[in-house]
């Protein structure tokens, strides 16, 4: 804990000049770098709290432009908001930035808040992602400590906890509060993002290309790859199910997710989990299960094959049947093959959709 109270920090000075001269020579070409808008620098850093800067890019520039500002944002639908967001997971975080784009509007004039506190009570937003918003929006001293930044100080500092334990946590918040130079919030934090990116990446880091390498704890100790200490990964559990795409005249049934939740909101082709020894007579239990569950006579025709999808805590197979109706009668709702595109859908039932409607 003595490096929290400053006493092991004589490179502090050092630290600060030698990041932000690095960071001015090779920082990354981002498009929310160009704005000052807190809105977009908002909408950039939700995106980014799971997702990779590349894989963001295009969703962030399509976003804004479907919703440019928070207004547009706070009045548009919730399934238009997923559509945009498709493709992107984690769709909670497209649901609390709508909701929460409804509370700026509705109390706070339309203006992103400027305070911890205030960005705290909003919906998605964690400490990191406030820290990040209040220092590139507003130049507020604020620091921020996502997976990036907890690397790269659990290295400088060789900092041995587990990073999920909240007195390791503490100590990061600590030390990445303490290191921020007056001033130089904005350039500073950004840096530690891309100093994690590029250089002090998660396996084989670039060392001696670092700018901070010859103050580096972990890299002195020959191993900065132990820190920070890994975390043990439980086996992510594997779910099977049955999923029917039940046609009549053209058009398919799809059942809408619960608002909140895994996947909430988005549509999907009905679907039943398999438990284990249930795996035989499949097309005969199908068929129960869908007069049971959407009150619907069906033919259980071919199977359409087996459709695989990772998230990030669980597996998914889908095995896919074709079925015909013989009534329209149902709790569903019957959407037109060529108009499935409209529909917001999760990866897995994307890809189900393409492959009938081709
Ligand atoms: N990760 C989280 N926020 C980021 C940002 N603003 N730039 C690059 N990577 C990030």
């Amino acid at each position: 804990m003595a490096i929290a109270k400053g006493l092991l920090f004589p490179n502090k000075k050092q630290i600060q000049i030698k990041l932000l001269q690095w960071f001015k020579k090779n920082k990354r070409d981002l498009p929310w770098r160009k704005t000052d808008d807190p809105y977009s620098i908002w909408v950039s850093e939700i995106m980014l709290q799971q997702t990779q800067v590349t894989t963001v890019i295009p969703y962030y520039k399509n976003f804004l432009k479907s919703f440019p500002t928070i207004r547009h944002l706070a009045k548009a639908n919730l399934s238009k908001v997923l559509k945009v967001w498709e493709g992107l997971g984690y769709y909670s975080r497209a649901r609390n930035l709508h909701g929460a784009s409804k509370i700026v509007l509705k109390h706070f004039h339309g203006k992103i808040p400027a305070t911890l506190k205030d960005l705290l009570g909003l919906p998605g937003i964690g400490r990191s992602t406030a820290g990040a918003i209040l220092s590139f929006a507003f130049q507020k001293e604020a620091s921020i400590l996502d997976g990036n930044a907890k690397r790269v100080l659990s290295r400088l500092f060789a900092v041995s906890g587990n990073p999920e334990k909240r007195k390791t946590e503490q100590l990061l918040w600590k030390i990445s509060e303490s290191l921020i130079p007056k001033g130089y919030s904005n350039p500073f934090n950004q840096a530690l993002m891309d100093l994690g990116a590029m250089i002090c990446t998660p396996k084989g880091p670039l060392c001696p290309r670092c700018p901070l390498h010859r103050f580096c704890k972990g890299s002195t100790s020959g191993k900065p790859e132990r820190f920070p200490s890994k975390t043990i990964k439980r086996k992510t559990p594997h779910i099977r199910a049955v999923c029917p795409v039940i046609h009549k005249d053209g058009k398919v049934l799809l059942n809408q997710r619960p608002p909140k939740g895994l996947l909430g909101g988005l549509w999907e082709f009905p679907n039943w989990k398999i438990e284990g020894k249930q795996r035989s007579r499949l097309r005969l239990r199908l068929k129960n299960d869908i007069k049971k569950e959407m009150g619907l006579n069906v033919k259980v025709n071919e199977s359409i094959g087996m459709f695989r999808q990772t998230y990030s805590h669980f597996k998914i197979t889908l095995d896919v049947f074709t079925c015909e109706a013989f009534e329209w009668n149902s709790n569903g709702k019957w959407v037109p093959i060529p108009e499935l595109h409209l529909f917001p859908m999760s990866r897995i039932h994307r890809r189900i959709a393409e492959s009938i409607s081709n």
